[in-house]
């Protein structure tokens, strides 16, 4: 018996293809234990798997269904209140002058290393119904708020419980190297991340990637290339934070390292994005993030003209606190000159592909993680910015919010 038959759909898109996406208008999918059996015209899916030997039907008449969405960039597991930057940011300072002052980072540090860890775990789980509300299946989560050897291995233990626990598939991402603590020198910091963090998050064994936030006045290419080299010896493949206020050689870096990622780039060049193309790093644009902090978007066109793979991310943190990739699609479009169908695909394969899943696309044997929007194309995504028209999601074949959906 099939486990759920979604059928009728106005548009259903299966992955990556010719213009972008690969779209199915009249479109159903068939899944069996959690995975796709079937997928292309609803005729031809239901001829193969009829509705009537199925566990469950979803009638998806008049409305759109893409793979669920992969956010490859979250900061999710926080603690504490940042809204008073908020409040600066409307006055005018901005993110570097906020952290010059004793904001920024250091104060989430501070309330994370003060939280239990039920308070951590809620506070995840908190997001990850919002994210799972707004069409997230998948999503990287990074530690980077403990800044300590026993604060970064309670971050990641949390994330690998909620991983467990929620029905968003997450990605544990090792951050030690998000800022230099207060009051430590950034040398011996590093090596702190290098000497003790990381042969203590290998050991772990929850860490896939190590992140680094290389960027004027945190860490230097130099010591950025420390920590990302040491973190692949013990099996962390790298991802960082590059050319986001300032530019000083964080792509190059990346491209150097064959990275699975560089995040940010608002400040990077032609030949930057030539490099990242070469040597096939996910150019991974996050585009709330200049929203929220007022910066200049990132150069998606020439990302995609010098052929590199581009992925959208959310970078949800305290100082983003933007949850939903729908948001994400329509700034893309609307900020940052990308059509629907690219800035989709951005947003579920080639952010799959940067996190190393095999999601974000509805072809056989694939995983079954789907959403159904009320809406009728896939271009009524991205139209639609700035509400949430996700009516079903569905993870593993299962179905996990909205219409029908069974209690966590
Ligand atoms: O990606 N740039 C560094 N890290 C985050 C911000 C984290 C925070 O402000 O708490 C980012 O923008
Ligand atoms: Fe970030």
């Amino acid at each position: 018996m099939t486990e759920l038959v979604v059928h009728d759909a106005a548009e259903l898109v299966v992955g990556p293809g010719d213009g972008g996406l690969e779209r199915c208008p009249g479109g159903a999918v068939a899944i069996d234990d959690g995975a796709v059996v079937g997928v292309g015209p609803t005729d031809a899916v239901i001829r193969e798997y009829p509705p009537e030997n199925a566990s469950r039907t979803l009638d998806a008449t008049g409305k759109t269904v893409l793979p669920g969405f992969v956010d490859p960039h979250t900061h999710a597991l926080f603690a504490g209140d940042r809204s008073g930057e908020f409040l600066a940011r409307i006055d005018g300072k901005t993110y570097t002058e906020i952290a010059e002052t004793g904001g920024g980072i250091p104060v989430t540090v501070e309330a994370v290393r003060a939280a239990s860890d039920d308070e951590l775990f809620d506070n995840l789980l908190a997001q990850l119904d919002v994210m799972l509300a707004h069409g997230t299946t998948t999503a990287e989560v990074k530690s980077g708020y403990g800044l300590d050897t026993e604060t970064e291995l309670r971050m990641l233990a949390t994330i690998a419980k909620a991983d467990e626990r929620h029905p968003v598939d997450l990605v544990p991402t090792f951050m030690g190297a998000h800022v230099v603590p207060p009051g430590a020198e950034t040398d011996e910091y590093v090596a702190v991340v290098v000497d003790e963090q990381l042969p203590a998050v290998a050991a772990q064994g929850i860490a896939e990637f190590c992140d680094v936030f290389c960027e004027q006045g945190v860490f230097d290419v130099e010591q950025s290339r420390q920590v990302l080299e040491t973190g692949r010896e013990h099996g962390l493949e790298p991802r960082l934070h590059a050319e986001e206020f300032a530019h000083i050689g964080g792509a190059q870096l990346a491209a150097a390292l064959e990275a699975a990622s560089a995040d940010h780039l608002l400040q990077a060049t032609a030949a930057d994005v030539e490099a990242l193309a070469d040597a096939g790093v996910v150019a991974t644009l996050l585009p709330a993030t200049a929203f929220s902090l007022d910066e200049p978007y990132a150069d998606a066109r020439a990302v995609l003209a010098a052929g590199a793979p581009l992925a959208l991310g959310t970078d949800l943190n305290p100082s983003c606190f933007v949850h939903s990739m729908g948001f994400v699609v329509s700034l893309a479009c609307l900020r940052m000159g990308l059509h629907p169908a690219e800035a989709i695909r951005a947003a579920t394969a080639t952010a799959a592909c940067s996190l190393d899943r095999d999601v974000g696309a509805l072809r056989e044997g694939a995983p079954a993680d789907l959403v159904v929007f009320d809406l009728p194309s896939a271009t009524h995504v991205p139209y639609n910015a700035g509400t949430n028209r996700v009516e079903t999601v569905v993870k593993g074949g299962r179905i996990v919010e909205g219409r029908g959906g069974e209690k966590r």
